[in-house]
């Protein structure tokens, strides 16, 4: 099988090349990825001696690269975004240009292609927000209703799926998991910034009280949940998948991360809120459990202690990328702090 990885130089991308040709070694993987600030050769430093993984540098949204690369490719699972909230924030045009021209441009590749499976990669943030005051849970039912450039960007390109599967027959799949956190994740979201800022002796920034509320999916479970839709999960259907049980909110996360590092709370640091922050996301992922057998290997606790491990170990990995483009985003964003 030949599969097309869109996005493969980022976080969960290259967590799935990786992933993948360890299980399934028979197979052929196409890394179609611009490079952007997020993408990232050296992390796929491990399979890029690999005679089944091929990199082929190439935006989305243009129609020519996406027709080259789609050749002979059986699956695509396709990770390419903006993803980061704050800078859709910032500014949203890239935002829309690659989460829904890109994709828009890559159905239709795969729809001449006539690939087998089109497997769309999404998040739960299209979802909208839930009360503190809630146990409820987003699930496949839920109504979209995103509040950031960026989810409503990421909806916008569900949408375009679902319709390429009513419309033209291509046959679609989709998961729409929560946050997710592990190895080369960009040290713009909060737990590969906070873990590398205790590092380097610098203040943890906590968005407004600090009581907002994630879903956390450790990366290699988020890989395994794809591998079971891409084996087992059904043409045409959404997945939801989450990795926590309990609510956990941001101030708790980090004060975890600071007692795994054996440090006390003087670095915490509370900084300007986020505009339009949603208060709490959460999600049921009993669908993906019970249709296809999935739910997380560990606990939050044992993979996010390991996660610490990570960084501490792969300083160079991170501090590569602290050193380049990443720097003026954080001067912009983090104008007054420390
Ligand atoms: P990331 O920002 O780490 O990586 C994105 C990758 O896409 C980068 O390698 C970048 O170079 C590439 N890319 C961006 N624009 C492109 C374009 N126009 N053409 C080709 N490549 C392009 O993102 P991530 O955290 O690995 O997220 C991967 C996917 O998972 C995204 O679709 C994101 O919306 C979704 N998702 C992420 C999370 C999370 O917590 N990280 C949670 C839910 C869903
Ligand atoms: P983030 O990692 O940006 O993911 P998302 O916005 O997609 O959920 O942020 C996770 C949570 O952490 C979110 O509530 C915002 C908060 N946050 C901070 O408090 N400080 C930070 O420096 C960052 C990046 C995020």
């Amino acid at each position: 099988m030949r599969i097309l990885v869109t996005g493969g130089a980022g976080f969960i991308g290259a967590n799935f090349i990786i992933y993948w040709l360890k299980n399934h070694p028979d197979d052929e993987i196409v890394n179609f990825d611009k490079l952007t600030y997020a993408g990232n050769l050296e992390n796929l430093a491990t399979v890029d001696k690999n005679p089944k993984y091929r990199f082929i540098q190439g935006d989305i949204c243009a129609v020519n690269e996406v027709t080259s690369a789609m050749q002979g490719v059986d699956t695509v699972v396709h990770f390419a975004a903006e993803s980061h909230v704050d800078r859709s924030i910032l500014e949203a045009a890239p935002f829309v240009m690659t989460n829904v021209v890109g994709t828009q441009v890559l159905l239709d590749a795969a729809l001449k292609a006539k690939v087998k499976r089109f497997h769309h990669v999404s998040t739960d943030e299209v979802f909208g927000a839930l009360s503190l005051k809630t146990k409820s849970k987003f699930n496949e039912a839920t109504p979209y209703d995103p509040r950031s450039p960026y989810s409503a960007s990421k909806a916008g390109s569900d949408h375009l799926v679902r319709a390429y599967y009513h419309t033209f027959g291509l046959p679609i799949t989709i998961t729409n998991c929560s946050n997710n956190y592990g190895p080369y994740q960009f040290p713009e979201k909060l737990i590969p910034l906070a873990i590398t800022n205790i590092l380097e002796g610098k203040k943890v920034p906590i968005y407004g009280d600090g009581k907002y509320v994630r879903d956390w999916l450790y990366v290699d479970d988020h890989c395994e949940a794809i591998e079971r839709v891409l084996q087992n999960g059904k043409v045409g259907e959404t997945y939801c998948v989450g990795g926590v049980t309990e609510d956990i909110n941001n101030l708790d996360i980090i004060k975890l991360i600071l007692k795994i590092m054996n440090k006390d709370e003087s670095s915490i640091e509370y900084v300007t809120d986020r505009p339009g922050h949603d208060r709490r996301y959460a999600v049921d992922w009993s669908k993906i459990n019970r249709e296809l057998g999935w739910k997380p290997k560990n606990d939050f606790n044992t993979w996010l202690t390991q996660t610490v491990h990570w960084y501490q170990e792969n300083e160079n990995w991170w501090k590569r990328v602290k050193s380049g483009a990443y720097k003026t985003y954080y001067e912009k964003q983090y104008k007054n702090a420390v």
